[in-house]
């Protein structure tokens, strides 16, 4: 690429989006990354710099300010958009639902008014496994019907999937829908990983915190479910597998080669992972011991769910590099690094 092409990353001072701006910059995109830090801090915008060796653009600001995207789109020939940005702790959700209708969908509604106003049309969304529910063959491939959503939270994602693709439809966006399964772990280099607010939701997080003694011991919440070791299963993505999908992602819708107007596409590995099979993949590739008790099950949990990657395989030419073993310790690693950096 000759001269670089920039491309806005809302979300990207979280976990995902500043995973993806940096595989975005090692692929010649100039990011712009914009975020209200409403979840996260500029602890990651540190670690994309420490990782690249500069510092990405980063403007502070709310996804559902117009006049705010409106300045970003005027500074910025933008290209594309990587829409990260929301809110997504399912528990929270079911707590506060107007707080999840209003900041995801507020934000996905703002952002495609702005895009339309400066025809911008490349689109690559945050979208999620929860839009399947519990599925009822898997691997659950993208024409698997979406049930109604067990969260507002998922409805969010199917909502923001449906707006996408009615104005997808017109032609005023072209939209790469991404499905992300569980993504886990960290940068290689320790320099970047996920940083929760508060008492993690996420099974990983929960993991490297119990064992780095920030938690007193992970529940492992129910295994009496009807799979071979009773614990739930799921398909467990490395956060840079899945950064590395978003590039090929917007490559495509900037490629102008995609027939589709819309199009919904699962990430993942294709491969089921029971909870208690995690826990003792971590022991074994970190030799720590994890601390953790049988609780019951935690309400709202699919039992048992993977992806169909056919449809990445095939239409993205993307496919993962990383094994689980890699996934752990990396987090590990992340985790360790984090506790020295932070009292
Ligand atoms: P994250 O919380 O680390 O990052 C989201 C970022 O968006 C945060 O930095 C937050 O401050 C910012 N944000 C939220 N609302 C905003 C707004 N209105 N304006 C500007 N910034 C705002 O989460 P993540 O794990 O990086 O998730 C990124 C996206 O991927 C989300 O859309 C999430 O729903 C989706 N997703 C995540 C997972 C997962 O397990 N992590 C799985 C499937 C889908
Ligand atoms: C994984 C497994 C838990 C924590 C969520 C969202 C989904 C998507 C990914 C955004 C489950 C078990 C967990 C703990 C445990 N996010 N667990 N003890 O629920 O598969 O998916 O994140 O879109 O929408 O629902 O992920 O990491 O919370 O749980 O035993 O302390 O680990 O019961 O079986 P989940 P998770």
């Amino acid at each position: 690429m000759s001269k670089p092409s920039y491309v806005l990353v809302t979300g990207g001072a979280g976990y995902i989006g500043a995973h993806t701006a940096v595989e975005l910059a090692l692929a010649g995109f100039e990011p712009v990354l914009i975020d209200n830090l409403s979840r996260s801090n500029e602890r990651l915008l540190k670690g994309i710099a420490d990782v690249l060796g500069r510092n990405l653009i980063f403007h502070r600001g709310d996804c559902r300010d117009e006049k705010f995207l409106e300045d970003v789109f005027a500074k910025y020939p933008i290209a594309g958009v990587l829409h990260f940005a929301a809110f997504k702790a399912v528990g929270e959700s079911v707590q506060q639902p107007e707080l999840y209708y209003n900041n995801n969908l507020n934000s996905t509604l703002t952002l495609v008014r702005a895009m339309a106003r400066v025809g911008v049309k490349p689109f690559v969304f945050s979208s999620s496994c929860t839009v399947y529910g519990e599925p009822d063959h898997i691997p659950v491939d993208e024409s698997a019907p979406l049930k109604r959503a067990e969260s507002p939270y998922g409805a969010t994602k199917q909502m923001s999937e449906r707006i996408l693709e009615d104005e997808a439809n017109t032609g005023r966006l072209r939209v790469i829908s991404l499905r992300y399964f569980n993504p886990i772990g960290a940068h290689p280099s320790a320099k970047l990983g996920e940083l929760p607010i508060g008492e993690p939701s996420n099974l990983v997080p929960y993991v490297t915190q119990a064992v780095a003694g920030k938690r007193k011991s992970l529940t492992v919440f129910g295994n009496d479910y009807p799979t071979p070791d009773g614990s739930c299963i799921r398909d467990f993505i490395h956060v840079v597998d899945l950064a590395k999908a978003h590039v090929v992602a917007l490559q495509l819708l900037l490629s102008h080669s995609v027939a589709e107007a819309f199009q919904a596409i699962n990430l993942g590995t294709g491969q089921g992972v029971s909870v208690l099979e995690l826990i003792n993949t971590f022991v074994r590739v970190t030799g720590v011991a994890v601390p953790f008790t049988i609780g019951p099950r935690r309400p709202g949990d699919v039992v048992k769910t993977y992806a169909d990657v056919k449809r990445a395989r095939e239409r993205l030419k993307w496919q993962c590099e990383y094994s689980l073993d890699d996934a752990l310790r990396h987090a590990w690693a992340w985790e360790q690094q984090l506790s020295h950096s932070i009292p």
